[in-house]
């Protein structure tokens, strides 16, 4: 780590902000290629950008009802296994110091998330990105804001292992599981193997994490046929969504997100610039992200998808997040730049500024899809209560009662195997 010591005093000096200009030009000039717009699987043709009034309507799956979570074949669910991994998502011993579990920062109480626009991080650290729901991730196909992981066996690792969160070993971790009764007896009831393993704990926990989904919202029951689920208001609202505000371009189908990537003009985090241990973290980021020492040395905001395949027109692109029980998971935003659902649509209202006039720190990747919608007050609040309408009851969920260590065998134990040698 000495290289990243030497260069963040240079780095303290560089990154006082400079202003941000934008322009509509600029933000239609890098690569208008269809993989460049972030458009290659579902959704509409960039040809189709600004002209949504005469897009074919077929391009854009409906809004649907959530049908049952897809389970991988290599992990089928049992009761066993989604009891087990729902004791794991509470146990701090999966991760370093024994003191955060999963539930810790996916906090049930929280939406399942953390409530402040920068996660927590790992004791003495904070996170850099706002932390995201676990309702419904069932249904993703790749995790994470900017999409880096392909599954929720692939994603509980990095989440107990990463620095910032749970900062564990996985052979420490292991060792744990082994020496607590209770979980050599239940790891054995669902998977079949003599000892805990840590890989099983990642399969535990992703079919616990299948078991969260809320598939009974009031759009649920309207899509379903009951009109009645649905105020006038909100049928007015879901009429903007699906025209006049454009949302359904990126938010549809059945999760309300085509999964693809897009720069929609988020403003970069002001925490990096005045909080010290966020500017560490943001840092630390980079450097393990293998950024180039140019990158590391003048960024001063989130690149997103860029970090995993190092195109320039994927600056600032971020995985479309499902609408699904949003209404306990504000702030809202990569980095919870936005805290309540009023200001996510006046920012789009705006074409993608906040009230300051801020946009993305990367205005040539801006998607040309974001343009000023001209909402009058009314229609703003018909979208708001129709937004309100992807979400249902609160999932609520008890800490269990933790399983305690003991060791594999006792003083007299030993003793008398030596004996009986
Ligand atoms: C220190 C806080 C912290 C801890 C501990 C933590 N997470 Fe997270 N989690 C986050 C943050 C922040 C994100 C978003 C990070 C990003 O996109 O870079 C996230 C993202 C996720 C996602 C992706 C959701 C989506 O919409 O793509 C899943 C799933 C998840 N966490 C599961 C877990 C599990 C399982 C554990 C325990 C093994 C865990 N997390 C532990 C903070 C935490
Ligand atoms: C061009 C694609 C696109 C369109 C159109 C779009 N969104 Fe989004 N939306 C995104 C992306 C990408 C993000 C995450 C951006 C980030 O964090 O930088 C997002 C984030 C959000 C969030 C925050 C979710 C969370 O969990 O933090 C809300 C709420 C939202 N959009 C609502 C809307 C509404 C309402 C509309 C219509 C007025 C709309 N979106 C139109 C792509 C789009």
């Amino acid at each position: 780590m000495s290289s990243l010591k030497k260069t963040s005093i240079l780095i303290m000096a560089t990154t006082v902000a400079a202003a941000l200009s934008v322009s509509v030009a600029a933000a239609m000039g890098d690569k208008p290629s269809a993989s460049a717009s972030g458009m290659s699987q579902v959704g509409p043709t960039p040809a189709m950008a600004g002209t949504f009034a005469k897009a074919p309507e077929a391009a854009i799956p409906p809004l649907a009802p959530l049908g049952e979570p897809p389970i991988p074949p290599d992990n089928p669910m049992s009761k066993a296994k989604i009891e087990l991994g729902k004791l794991l998502f509470f146990d701090p011993r999966l991760g370093g110091d024994a003191s955060v579990s999963c539930a810790t920062c996916h906090d049930p109480e929280q939406g399942w998330s953390w409530a402040e626009d920068i996660s927590r991080g790992y004791p003495g650290t904070v996170h850099w990105r706002s932390n995201q729901s676990i309702i419904n991730t069932a249904y993703y196909s790749k995790l994470f804001w900017a999409g880096s992981v392909p599954s929720l066996e692939a994603q509980a690792p990095s989440a107990a292992k990463g620095g910032v969160a749970g900062n564990g070993e996985n052979d420490l971790m292991e060792a744990r599981l082994r020496l607590i009764p209770e979980y050599v007896k239940r790891f054995n009831e669902a998977f079949g193997e003599p000892w805990p393993t840590i890989n099983n704990a990642w399969k535990a926990l992703a079919a616990f994490e299948r078991t969260l989904v809320q598939r009974d919202t009031p759009l649920d029951k309207y899509l379903l046929g009951d009109s009645s689920a649905l105020t006038e208001q909100q049928v007015s609202g879901k009429a903007l969504f699906e025209g006049k505000a454009r949302c359904i371009l990126c938010h549809n189908g059945a999760l309300a997100t085509n999964e693809n990537y897009y720069n929609i003009g988020v403003p970069r985090a002001g925490r990096w610039l005045e909080d010290g241990l966020a500017q560490i973290t943001f840092r630390f980021e980079y450097y393990a992200k293998g950024a180039t020492e140019e990158l590391y040395r003048t960024v001063k905001d989130d690149v997103g998808l860029y970090f995993r395949n190092k195109n320039k027109w994927d600056k600032g692109k971020f995985r479309v997040p499902s609408l699904r029980y949003i209404g306990y998971t504000e702030p809202y935003m990569r980095q919870g730049q936005f805290y309540t659902l009023e200001e996510v649509i006046d920012f789009y209202d705006r074409g993608g500024f906040d009230e300051e006039g801020n946009t993305t720190s990367y205005p040539k990747t801006k998607t040309p899809l974001i343009t000023k919608l001209n909402l009058s007050d009314e229609e703003k609040e018909d979208l708001l209560a129709f937004l309100e309408a992807f979400t249902g009851e609160k999932i609520m969920m008890a800490k269990p009662r933790l399983p305690g260590y003991k060791p594999l065998f006792t003083l007299a134990e030993l003793e008398a195997a030596q004996a009986a040698k």
